[in-house]
């Protein structure tokens, strides 16, 4: 590996190579899953919608009593400085807040500290929508937790679906409840359209309020698309005109595909208008965080 493929981890305040960092077998992100995580994509050394991202991490935090040592002023302002120290261009960010290194109890430690780390992945561009040729869907039972709006790093449940549906061929599995509800991928938001009418079930206990959802919902709505967060039936979505998942890391995925359902032979009207809109959002956002950077 060259100098310039060196990862970089940022750990508790200090910036080492990620093969170099290390945290206790105690903690309690590897002992109890106490912990939150965030997945932050960055272009061009900007990390896109950070704002957006802190809010939610900052909400995933308050509801498991943990305390980011850092404020969002300073996490931003570390985050540009990781960037900078490994020369970032596109990449792909993850970052993780536990509780810290404790003897095991499940009760919470009085002193322990909290370990928070991220570390910048390179990844490649993301596949313009007109490149891509469909993908495919598998359904898997939501037994996750309840509080799914919280980005909590105990990710069993959705690693067993995610598996399952790498074993089927499927770019996602989506978790569907005991009474047929939608709610969401493994690692992405699902929306259908049905009757001229972009559908996604509300975030909350089921659904993670994603980023990228939530700028495709701003995008819907500045392109005077009908757009209705409400729960959705298996059995709709599966009839529906168009189906797409949202993620960080694929932005926009046309559904070709669910389980033996077939949903389209090509990417639909509304999902490539979306597509392109979430695209122009994300060049002006790179291109608006440069300019405040450097003015
Ligand atoms: N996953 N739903 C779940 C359960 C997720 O884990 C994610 C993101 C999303 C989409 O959220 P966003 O648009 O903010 O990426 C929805 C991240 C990327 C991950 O687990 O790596």
């Amino acid at each position: 590996m060259g100098v310039e493929d060196v990862e970089w981890c940022w750990l508790n305040g200090q910036i080492c190579p990620l093969s170099d960092a290390r945290v206790s077998v105690e903690d309690r992100g590897f002992v109890f899953a106490d912990g939150v995580y965030e997945g932050i994509r960055i272009y061009d050394g900007v990390p896109f919608a950070l704002d957006r991202h802190l809010r939610r991490l900052a909400n995933s935090c308050r509801a498991l009593e943990l305390s980011n040592p850092l404020n969002d002023e300073a996490l931003s302002r570390e985050i540009h400085r990781l960037i900078e120290h490994g020369g970032v261009r596109d990449a792909f960010l993850y970052l993780q807040l536990t509780r810290g290194a404790a003897p095991r109890n499940a009760v919470f430690p009085k002193d322990a500290h909290t370990t928070l780390l991220f570390w910048t992945r390179k990844l490649p561009p993301v596949v313009p929508i007109a490149r891509q040729t469909g993908a495919k869907l598998i359904t898997a039972p939501d037994d996750r937790w309840r509080r799914c709006w919280i980005k909590a790093i105990g990710l069993t449940a959705s690693v067993q679906a995610r598996n399952a549906a790498d074993r089927a061929g499927a770019e996602e599995a989506i978790f569907v409840d005991e009474n047929g509800i939608v709610a969401e991928g493994t690692s992405s938001n699902v929306f259908a359209v049905i009757d001229q009418q972009v559908v996604t079930h509300p975030v909350g206990p089921r659904v993670l309020p994603g980023v990228t959802r939530d700028v495709v919902i701003e995008c819907a709505k500045h392109l005077g698309i009908d757009i209705i967060e409400r729960p959705i039936q298996l059995h709709e979505a599966k009839r529906a005109a168009e189906v797409f998942i949202t993620s960080t890391t694929r932005h926009l995925i046309w559904i070709k595909t669910w389980d033996d359902a077939t949903i389209a032979g090509s990417c639909g009207p509304i999902t490539r208008r979306l597509s392109e809109a979430f695209d122009r959002y994300v060049v002006d956002h790179i291109r608006g965080s440069s300019r405040s950077m450097s003015s």
